[in-house]
């Protein structure tokens, strides 16, 4: 039998925790879901014809274009301008999510072998979007004084003659914490000494909790290459309908030589379907009714969190600055996987240890903001009297 190539995990084998799960479901005992991010699954009101501009006949011709139709490019580039960045519309490119594009970029910018900074704790997704490009993800770690910052020192020794370009995830997941104005001058800095791009993942930049007058956009400078990657899978709570889109910023003549560059890798795929870029202007106005709805159910999960979580003093909420998560620092009484399966297997709560996302030590757990009310607040109550001892474990 034909093995799978090295770009996969030799262990396909599952978790410890998804088989705690598993049984969980199959012994159809409830489970109170605090890991949901999937804005479609948690009791929002999508308004019916929402994706009515999906069937407008215009997308009936078929017209390739590698980087994306120009109203889809014009639609990004006038969303930007609502952030208040300017990213004119021809260094914009379309993509079928920002996940494709992470894919899409690493193969512009790296040759198998060639290495991406990756913040340490983020999402675990990185792990695979650069192995199966046969790239290498190497961390550099975030720190915890009153606030997440970059660990500068860090990503300057971990910069080597392969490292091609800094990931920095703004506002990241899980801990929530924005990019600052100081950190991405250093950045710049460093990306300017050794030739590097400078990737920012602002997919949730729309979701302040207690966003810093000092968070920026890595697209607000033009000393370096910088992409900015974001999309409707978390501005408009749409991960279903496929659309992502990065700008890039930096000198002219830089962008231009790898926006030709990339063009090459985007018309090899032609990934994103008409109908959707044929949508995009609408999709991306008609988005900030859903952003709204997901950031009052943010709001509202987070001020619960709070309040109850200052009956639990063993407990501490490190808060978050944006997004759609909530990192806990639990006492380290036993292992993060044994207290998330003890939570499913006891409590029926379903929450992510911190060691999903690379958290330097233990015991931090991360909750979702994102469930209905009743879930979170009776799931959060479950995790934070076993957490204190409340409950015999
Ligand atoms: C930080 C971050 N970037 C990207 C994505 C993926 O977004 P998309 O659905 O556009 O691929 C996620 C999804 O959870 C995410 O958390």
């Amino acid at each position: 039998m034909p093995s799978h190539s090295s770009r996969l995990p030799s262990n396909l084998t599952p978790s410890v925790v998804a088989e705690a799960v598993a049984a969980r479901r199959r012994s159809g005992a409830p489970l109170f879901d605090l890991t949901e991010s999937n804005p479609t699954r948690v009791g929002l009101a999508y308004p019916p014809d929402l994706l009515a501009p999906l069937a407008d006949p215009a997308a009936l011709v078929y017209d390739p274009q590698p980087l994306g139709l120009r109203t889809a490019r014009a639609a990004v580039s006038a969303d930007f301008e609502r952030r208040g960045i300017r990213v004119p519309d021809d260094r914009v490119a379309i993509t079928a999510s920002t996940s494709e594009a992470y894919a899409l970029l690493f193969k512009l910018l790296c040759g198998p072998g060639d290495q991406v900074l990756v913040p340490r704790p983020s999402y675990p997704l990185f792990e695979h979007l650069t192995a199966l490009e046969a790239v290498e993800a190497v961390p550099y770690d975030l720190e915890y004084h009153d606030g997440w910052r970059l660990d500068l020192d860090n990503v300057r020794a971990q910069v080597s003659s392969r490292t091609r370009a800094i990931l920095v995830v703004s506002p990241n997941n899980p801990t929530g914490s924005y990019l600052h104005q100081d950190d991405l001058a250093a950045l710049v800095g460093i990306a300017a000494a050794r030739d590097l791009a400078i990737i920012g993942d602002e997919v949730f930049w729309d979701y302040p909790l207690q966003r810093p007058d000092t968070a920026v956009s890595v697209l607000a400078q033009q000393d370096v290459v910088a992409v900015g990657l974001g999309g409707l899978s978390k501005s408009a709570g749409l991960p279903q309908v496929k659309l992502g889109w990065f700008g890039m910023s930096g000198p002219d003549a830089q962008v231009r030589a790898l926006l030709d560059a990339y063009e090459i890798v985007a018309d090899t795929y032609l990934s994103v379907s008409t109908p959707v870029q044929v949508a995009a202007p609408a999709l991306i106005e008609a988005g900030a009714g859903m952003r709204r709805a997901i950031q009052a159910r943010l709001d509202r999960n987070l001020t619960a969190l709070g309040s109850r979580i200052e009956w639990y003093p063993s407990v501490t909420l490190l808060p978050p600055e944006g997004g759609w998560s909530a990192v806990l620092q639990v006492p380290a009484y036993e292992s993060e996987e044994a207290m998330v399966v003890g939570l499913i297997e006891r409590e029926g709560v379903l929450v992510h240890p911190g060691y999903f996302f690379d958290f330097a030590r233990e015991a931090f757990l991360v909750v979702s903001l994102l469930p209905e009310a009743g879930v979170f607040d009776h799931g959060l109550a479950r995790v934070l009297a076993r957490m204190s001892g409340a409950v015999g474990r």
